[in-house]
């Protein structure tokens, strides 16, 4: 472009942008970030600072927990495989919902404690202890003992947390993790645990003893 032509053009959206620049979006910004992870920013919620961060770190455990538990759901729901995959494919969907919004209702209670919730998936592999499952495609028995696993997991830790919850006053955070995350997991592993138990699809035990076994 002649340097002439260039000129016409810079007059031309300057002329177009004249009046508008309140309205243009300013883009790119920086800053320091307003709280830092691990500090508490205290609500008037009637709950000491320290009831608030002894609450956030054991919530923090249990969303990372929870956000992985919900993200093997969609994996195994994506990659089941076998007869029963339209049942399963169904099953790990609507489990996964249903952590889904656990993970919302820990993430929120985190910040109405004053603290600040983990939310990337970086951040939240580096805090899960849930062990980290291959990429590629598994049986159903071995996704389904994966995911009774990570159940477990969070249970276990949902239920020392909810007493801890309760010691320093935190009933809000102790009626979640008892009404909300424990009920929940508790549920779905009932669902899951049937699917491992050996029951035969065309001929009942008993009918198969009495013929011999034929
Ligand atoms: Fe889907």
């Amino acid at each position: 472009m002649s340097p002439k032509k260039r000129e016409t053009e810079l007059q031309r959206i300057n002329q177009l942008e004249e009046g508008a620049q309140r309205a243009k979006p300013i883009l790119h910004q920086h800053a320091k970030e307003i709280q830092p992870f691990g500090k508490i920013a205290k609500l008037p919620i009637a709950l000491d600072e320290t009831a608030c961060e002894s609450s956030v770190n054991n919530l923090n455990q249990v969303l990372a927990d929870t956000i992985t538990l919900r993200d093997m759901y969609k994996k195994h729901h994506w990659q089941v495989a076998g007869s029963t995959f339209y049942q399963l494919h169904l099953l790990f969907d609507k489990h996964h919902g249903e952590q889904d919004e656990l993970v919302d209702a820990l993430a929120e209670r985190i910040q109405l404690l004053g603290g600040v919730s983990i939310a990337m998936a970086a951040d939240v592999a580096e805090t899960t202890i849930i062990p980290r499952p291959p990429r590629g495609r598994e049986e159903v028995p071995v996704q389904i003992s994966r995911l009774l696993e990570a159940h477990e997991f969070v249970l276990k830790e949902a239920r020392t947390m909810a007493r801890e919850a309760s010691e320093v006053g935190d009933d809000g955070t102790n009626d979640l993790l008892i009404s909300d995350v424990i009920r929940t997991n508790e549920l779905q592993v009932w669902f899951l645990s049937e699917h491992l138990v050996a029951m035969p699809l065309t001929h009942p035990e008993q009918a198969k003893a009495a013929s011999g076994g034929n």
